[in-house]
């Protein structure tokens, strides 16, 4: 195996410590010596983990748990996990097909062009926080080279850090973005563009099929759009909270466009 450098090391190290600010840490526990200049012998016991959060907690074992993971051949190649970023304690989790160049190079889950989109359908479609009402990760945490689909061993390697993320999160509902990862999840090959709307069971997890967002901005039709539209829709109304008045001015404007056209 590779050894890691410097770089590589210094961005897992942040990426993991982010991952803890996201997770509620405010204090981590650390060698007093690697603060001789500053702490007096008197306050050298170790520091106590700082959290009130046992979902977290669990969340952060998945993460222990996972390691520097060399489970599957996509470990080669990859320069970071993508473990996942958000609420630890998040109604509504988003379920990706894997990380691309952007998000191997940062650590962190849709974060490229497919990212923007899907920010944009949370914070503009939905109304709500990508960061705190939202946690996102993908089927396999490690990027496919050339942006290939995941393989099954692959998947098969990844998924049980999938599902126990989900238990530990315990969200209200879950939502597959694209083919691979509504398949993965239902474990049959799912015909997104058919199933995407209807709710299925996943793990006792409601689960939402829709389109993935790299598709939407490939296919970026007003008939695409609607439906991811529509299926946010669902998941709003299954969380309880307020449908935005975009949906509406939306099909409003769907309506003038087509009135021009005709
Ligand atoms: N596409 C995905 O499915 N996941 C990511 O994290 C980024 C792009």
């Amino acid at each position: 195996m590779q050894t890691p450098d410097r770089n590589s090391l210094l961005r897992e190290l942040k990426n993991h410590l982010l991952f803890l600010k996201d997770a509620g840490y405010s204090e981590i526990p650390c060698e007093s010596d690697l603060f001789t200049d500053s702490v007096s012998p008197s306050n050298s016991s170790p520091i106590k983990i700082m959290t009130d959060n046992k979902k977290a907690n669990s969340l952060i074992e998945v993460r222990e748990e996972l390691g520097v993971c060399t489970r599957c051949k996509l470990s080669q190649e990859r320069k970071n996990i993508v473990f996942g970023s958000g609420n630890p304690k998040a109604d509504l989790v988003f379920v990706g097909e894997g990380p691309g160049a952007d998000e191997d190079e940062q650590g962190l889950p849709f974060v490229g062009r497919a990212g923007k989109k899907l920010t944009e359908i949370i914070e503009k479609g939905m109304h709500l926080d990508r960061e705190k009402d939202t946690y996102i990760c993908n089927i396999v945490k490690c990027r496919p080279p050339g942006n290939r689909d995941p393989e099954k061993e692959e998947i098969a390697a990844c998924n049980p850090f999938l599902i126990q993320q989900l238990k530990a999160i315990q969200p209200r509902v879950v939502v597959a973005l694209g083919k691979p990862a509504a398949s993965t999840l239902l474990g049959r090959n799912v015909p997104i563009t058919k199933e995407r709307g209807t709710w299925h069971d996943y793990e006792g997890f409601k689960l939402m099929l829709t389109l993935h967002p790299a598709y939407l901005l490939r296919a970026y039709t007003i008939e695409n759009r609607k439906a991811v539209q529509s299926d946010m829709k669902k998941v709003l109304k299954e969380l309880g909270l307020p449908l935005p008045s975009l949906f509406l001015v939306n099909v409003l404007n769907i309506m003038k466009m087509m009135l021009i056209a005709m």
